[in-house]
C-alpha cells in the first residue's frame, strides 16, 4: 500500500498496458513541458530531437506531431524504422547529423530538444532558424534552458487522454524485475537498447 496526494493521481489509460501507464508520467511530463510548455511547438514548425529513440524523446515526439509540428529525431540506425513508424524522420547522431539535418530542411529548424546529453547542442548554431529556441532534459551545463519534470495532474490528465485517442503510445524497450534493476542501468549506460521505456517490475 502506498498514500499519495490525490493532486498527483490519475486514473491508468485504459488501452495502456501496467508496464506502458509505468512509463508515462515521469517521461510524458518531462516531454509534455519541453515540448508544449518550453518550446511551445506550433503547428507547421519544425523540430530537432536529439535522442527522439529514447523514453523521454520517444513521447516528446510524438506530442510535437500531434500538435501538428514535423519532427526530424535522432537515435541509432537500429532504431531508425521505430522512428518512422511515429511520423520522425529519422537521422543518426554523430559526426553527420548537422549535414543529414541539413539534407531535410536546408533552412534549419525552429526548435531543438536535447533528450540525449553529451553536448549535442553545440551543434546548434548550424540548424537554427529565426525565431529559433531550444531546451535540454540532460544538460544542464548547455547553455539551454533546462526542464525538469514537474507534477502537473493537468498534464498527466491530457497524456492520458492521447494515450487513449490513440495519438501517443508509450514504447516498452524492455521490463526488468527489480532483482534485476543493475542489469536495466547497465543497459541504459551501454546503450543499444530497443526504442521507448526500460519498466522495473516490482511485483
Ligand atoms: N530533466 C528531467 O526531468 C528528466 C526526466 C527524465 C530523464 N531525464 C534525462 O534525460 C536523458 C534521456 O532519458 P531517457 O529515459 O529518454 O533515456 P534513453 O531512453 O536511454 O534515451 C537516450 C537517447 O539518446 C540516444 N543516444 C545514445 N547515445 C547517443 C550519442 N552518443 N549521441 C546522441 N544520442 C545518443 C539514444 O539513441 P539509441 O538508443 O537509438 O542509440 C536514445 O535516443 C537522460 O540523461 C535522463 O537522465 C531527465
Amino acid at each position: 500500500m502506498v498514500s499519495a496526494p490525490a493532486s498527483t493521481l490519475v486514473r491508468k489509460p485504459r488501452n495502456a498496458t501496467w508496464a506502458q501507464a509505468t512509463g508515462l508520467p515521469l517521461a510524458g511530463l518531462t516531454a509534455y513541458q519541453a515540448i508544449v510548455h518550453t518550446l511551445k511547438l506550433t503547428e507547421g514548425e519544425t523540430v530537432l530531437i536529439h535522442g527522439a529513440s529514447g523514453g523521454v524523446g520517444s513521447l516528446a515526439a510524438q506530442i510535437a506531431v500531434k500538435n501538428g509540428a514535423r519532427a526530424i529525431g535522432s537515435g541509432s540506425t537500429a532504431n531508425h524504422s521505430y522512428l518512422r513508424s511515429i511520423a520522425v524522420e529519422p537521422v543518426l547522431y554523430g559526426d553527420h547529423l548537422v549535414r543529414d539535418v541539413r539534407a531535410i530542411i536546408p533552412e534549419g529548424v525552429d526548435a531543438i530538444l536535447d533528450c540525449a546529453g553529451r553536448g549535442v547542442l553545440a551543434l546548434n548554431p548550424q540548424l537554427r532558424r529565426a525565431g529559433y529556441r531550444s531546451c535540454s532534459i540532460a544538460d544542464s551545463a548547455a547553455g539551454a534552458t533546462t526542464v525538469f519534470a514537474r507534477m502537473n495532474q493537468a498534464y498527466l490528465l491530457r497524456l492520458v487522454e492521447l494515450v487513449e485517442t490513440g495519438s501517443l503510445t508509450v514504447e516498452v524497450s524492455a521490463t526488468y524485475s527489480l532483482e534485476d534493476a543493475a542489469i536495466a542501468q547497465l543497459a541504459l549506460r551501454d546503450g543499444g537498447k530497443k526504442p521507448g521505456k526500460i519498466v522495473l517490475d516490482v511485483d
